[in-house]
């Protein structure tokens, strides 16, 4: 029963479909950016795609009946016995009924049926069940699939597709409950033989799908691949390699299965490498990824040959960009996340020119020629014009044409731009250039000096950084950081040999305002003199206080930061243009009663083969690697004494929430060696805890209760570490009894309470005198007549929390009027240890160190 509703309820939608592709004529559809054109385009009286009526023809299997479909006089044939009243494409016959597991082969389909497309149906399966088609495409094809209808193939939870999927391989992934797309989801691929993937991981009473598919010419103008000129890079899923050689006429960057939708989780590295005097000129002409998803869809230009090299474009979204870069490597990035509903997004089609820097250029001429002016009010300026046409120069004007004509002055408004590069080549050759950065009210600007090149003789030209302003010419507001004479130079990262490149010195602002002057020299050289200077604007109330010596080490104070936020892995415009190993440190710092939190919670999915994996256990999580920690992407949480708490590497998501409660200070340190560096997002929180908090008592008694923490604070899997010392003192001599209870039953070294002797100098706790630990229940510690002050002090270290109380009284015996000598203890425990004298008079709680870890594991 449930078969014949099915094919009924896929029949009006096949009627439906085309009805509308009826309307569009075979046209070109447009639609946000998806290129469509219909496989198919039917006429209305038609049954389905091979069938034109049910009955009323001769039936192959009973020659004396007419009650037989009707097929298509080409390329259809009767389905036979088994379905009288349908038809099949010819060659297909045999799977009318179950046209699941098949064979689709275009050589074969195209002798029997003349089509070199079709219909796939899939049979209405009981879920859990999988169904696979295989698609043999011919020379020079490419395999389109468009799904129109979708009944209980997965579902979409908002994240990914769930329960099942239908996936074609090099293509995108679709599901849906009950779907029906009148503009078709659009699917490519190019692998050799691609295999469709018709996958149920859930019990359904009924999955299908109907969907048309073709093979289309590699060649075609709307359905062609439109990749041009690159080398797929062995063993990786859609790594490209291009060569200036092989694009004399253009080349063509475009997302996996162009124009169709792209696979979720992958990720493209496009490298480009031009030849000496070369311009990469790459115009992205479309791109369309899911609106809202800019942190997992993205494409990133970089301008070196690794994603660790400065980002030059992020384009996301609808973002079209087209730029020009003379540098020799170029790495174009594309990620893709989980696939998005309603699946009407297809990636990005580049262009990618070389362009070869000849001794002519005529952009240069005729910008120069336009500021005439400006060459004759600064005669010094203009001498060398002729001399400058040298390679260098040349390549640098091709490098920004779009603003050859701008001043090489540039003002940034932090309001507006965070973080940027100002390059003064290309730009009007004044004698004095200036970068002014502006930042808001709680800024502080950073730059690093990428590349320059100063080669006039005895510190005639320089390049200086100061904190502030010029205002007016008057330097009395501004302090210089540095000044660089002539000649001096850096070449950019390009230019230099990763071992012996050096990152570029770092200099900051104490306000929100700086400068970066490059003064050039009155004798213009054959050279030109130039900088290239990163910079950014960092607000301590978002992103922790800055601190000077590092790059991007920030701290968090509980008392001045937000209380609640969210910290990531370092951006890259902060890591200028460092290459190679690097670390940062996000410090939290609690004030007096209070208490951190901080949770790792999310980070998008890295490559599959990661050298580094990260296991949890009992005592946190482990970086498990062949190769030293240094050598991987990593990321730490460490405690202020240097205990690393948990180690994260690899694809550590599987983990998460990963935790840690600190009431002292902790850093999450991420480090990346010489690849993109791991992502992480986790939110941290400064809560008023006082649980072991700094407390001074002169009481003579007291108490503590430990068990307070079990309930409070995290919800996750727990893992503690504490470390809390309580000094007590008396003012008077005194019997110190101190008794403990607890009702766990722990190992010793999971949790104890020891006591100590004073100790003046240092860590207050000197020789350990008792020890309690949580199987010893409940027990009384009498200290020796005199013994004033003592340190107890609680250390734990596990998945519990220790619970336990401790009490403390004194008694004052009237004895202590004895002038000479000590008197004798009323309950004598310890009398070695009686004739230290008076102590400091003093009761003391010092909390000083509690921290207590969770982990999600
Ligand atoms: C062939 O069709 C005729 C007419 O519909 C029917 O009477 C006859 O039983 C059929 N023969 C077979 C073998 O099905
Ligand atoms: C298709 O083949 C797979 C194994 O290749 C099998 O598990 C599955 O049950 C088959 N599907 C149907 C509907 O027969
Ligand atoms: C959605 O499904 C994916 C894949 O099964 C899973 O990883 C993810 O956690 C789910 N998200 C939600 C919000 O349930
Ligand atoms: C779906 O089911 C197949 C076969 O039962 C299994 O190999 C695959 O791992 C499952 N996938 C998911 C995401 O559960
Ligand atoms: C990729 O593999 C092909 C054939 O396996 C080989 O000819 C080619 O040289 C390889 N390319 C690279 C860059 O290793
Ligand atoms: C980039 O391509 C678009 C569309 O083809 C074109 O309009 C634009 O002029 C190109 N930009 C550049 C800089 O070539
Ligand atoms: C990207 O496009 C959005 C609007 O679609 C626009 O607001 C944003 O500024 C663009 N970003 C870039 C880098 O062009
Ligand atoms: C020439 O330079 C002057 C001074 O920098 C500037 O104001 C003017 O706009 C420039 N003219 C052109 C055509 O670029
Ligand atoms: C360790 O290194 C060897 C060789 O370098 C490699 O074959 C093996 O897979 C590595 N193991 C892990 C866990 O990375
Ligand atoms: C410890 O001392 C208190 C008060 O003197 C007493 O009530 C308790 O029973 C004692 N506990 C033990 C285990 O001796
Ligand atoms: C007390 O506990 C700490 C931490 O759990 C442990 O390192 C230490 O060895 C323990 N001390 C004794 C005496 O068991």
């Amino acid at each position: 029963m449930a078969i014949v509703e099915a094919v009924s309820e896929m029949s009006t939608t096949r009627s439906s479909v085309w009805l509308g592709a009826v309307l569009f004529v075979a046209t070109t559809l447009v639609h946000s950016q998806v290129t469509w054109t219909p496989i198919y385009v039917g006429s209305y009286s038609q049954v389905d795609l091979w069938t034109q009526t049910t009955n009323g023809c001769a039936c192959s299997f009973n020659s004396s009946s007419n009650e037989c479909a009707c097929c298509v006089p080409s390329g259809g044939c009767s389905c036979g016995a088994a379905s009288p009243d349908r038809c099949a494409q010819c060659g297909l016959e045999q799977y009318c009924a179950n046209m699941c597991n098949i064979t689709l082969d275009s050589r074969q389909l195209f002798s029997k049926s003349d089509r070199g497309f079709g219909q796939i149906k899939s049979p209405s399966l009981e879920g859990p069940s999988r169904c696979t088609y295989r698609f043999v495409p011919d020379t020079g094809q490419r395999v389109e699939l468009q799904i129109y209808r979708l009944i209980s193939i997965g579902r979409h939870n908002g994240t990914a597709c769930e329960g099942g999927w239908l996936q074609l391989e090099g293509g995108g992934r679709v599901c849906g409950l009950n779907e029906r797309f009148d503009r078709p989801v659009v699917l490519f691929s190019d692998r050799s033989v691609p295999i469709l993937h018709m996958q149920i991981n859930e019990s359904t009473t009924r999955s299908q799908f109907l969907a048309y598919f073709s093979f289309s010419s590699k060649a075609s103008v709307s359905v062609g691949w439109p990749v041009k000129g690159g080398d797929p890079k062995n063993n990786t899923e859609c790594d490209w390699i291009y060569k200036d050689t092989d694009c004399l006429d253009g080349c063509v960057l475009a997302s996996p299965g162009y124009p169709g939708l792209y696979p979720p989780n992958i990720r493209c590295l496009y490298s480009i490498t031009s030849g000496p005097r070369m311009s990469i000129a790459i115009n992205f002409t479309a791109v369309l990824l899911p609106e809202k998803h800019c942190t997992s869809d993205y494409i990133a230009v970089y301008s070196g040959s690794t994603t660790s090299s400065p980002l030059l474009k992020m384009l996301c979204f609808k973002n079209k960009t087209s730029l020009t870069y003379s540098g020799r490597k170029l790495l174009v990035e594309f990620r893709a996340g989980p696939e998005v509903p309603p699946f009407d997004y297809n990636g990005f089609v580049a262009t990618l020119n070389f362009i070869e820097i000849t001794t002519e250029a005529p952009t240069t001429v005729t910008t120069d020629s336009t500021n005439k002016s400006l060459d004759t009010t600064k005669p010094i300026n203009a001498v060398g014009y002729n001399v400058r046409y040298n390679n260098r120069d040349l390549q640098d004007h091709r490098k920004d044409q779009g603003s050859i004509s701008s001043s090489c002055d540039l003002e940034v408004h932090g309001e507006k731009v965070r973080a940027g590069h100002h390059d003064t080549r290309g730009k009007l050759k004044s004698t004095a250039c200036r970068l002014v950065l502006r930042g808001r009210a709680y800024d502080t600007g950073h730059v690093s000096l990428a590349s320059y090149n100063l080669s006039a003789q005895g510190c005639q030209s320089s390049i200086e950084v100061f904190d502030g302003v010029l205002e007016g010419g008057m330097l009395s507001t501004a302090r210089s950081l540095e000044r660089i004479c002539s000649p001096a130079r850096r070449l950019p990262p390009e230019f230099v040999q990763q071992d012996t490149y050096v990152e570029p010195k770092r200099y900051s602002s104490n306000g929100r305002d700086m400068t970066v002057v490059l003064r050039r020299s009155a004798n213009s050289p054959a050279d030109e003199e130039y900088m290239d200077v990163s910079y950014y604007f960092h607000d301590e109330r978002e992103g922790g206080t800055q601190q000077p010596a590092s790059v991007c080490d920030v701290e968090y104070y509980g008392l001045t930061s937000p209380v609640k936020g969210t910290v990531v892995h370092p951006e890259p415009h902060r890591l200028f243009a460092m290459e190679g190993p690097i670390k940062c440190r996000q410090h939290f710092i609690p004030a007096a009663n209070q208490s951190v939190i901080i949770r790792v919670e999310s980070s998008s999915k890295h490559s599959p083969n990661n050298p580094c994996q990260t296991k949890c256990g009992d005592s946190g999580c482990n970086c498990v690697s062949n190769m030293t920690l240094e050598s991987v992407d990593h990321l730490l949480l460490v405690s202020e004494t240097g205990h690393i708490v948990t180690c994260l590497c690899g694809n550590y998501q599987d983990w998460l929430p990963v935790g840690i409660r600190s009431w002292t200070p902790v850093y999450i340190e991420w480090s990346r060696s010489s690849k993109a560096g791991l992502n992480f997002r986790a939110a941290y929180e400064f809560i008023k805890d006082s649980y072991c908090g700094y407390h001074t008592t002169t009481k003579p008694e007291g108490e503590v209760n430990g068990g307070d923490l079990a309930s409070s604070g995290l919800k996750l899997n727990q893992f503690y570490q504490q470390k809390c010392t309580w000094i007590l003192d008396s003012l008077t001599d005194r019997q110190l009894t101190i008794e403990v209870k607890s009702t766990q039953s722990r190992p010793c070294t999971a949790w104890n309470l020891t006591i100590h002797e004073y100790s003046r100098n240092g860590d207050p706790a000197g020789p350990r005198l008792y020890t309690f630990c949580s199987r010893n229940t409940h027990k009384n510690f009498t200290l020796p007549w005199k013994t004033n002050t003592v340190v107890v002090r609680l250390q734990a270290l596990g998945r519990t929390a220790p619970e336990y109380t401790m009490k403390w009284w004194s008694q004052s015996v009237i004895a202590n009027t004895h002038k000479s000598g000590p008197s004798p203890a009323p309950n004598h425990v310890l009398s070695s240890s009686a004739g230290n004298g008076p102590r400091e008079m003093r009761i003391l709680i010092l909390f000083a160190m509690l921290l207590a870890y969770a982990v999600g594991c």
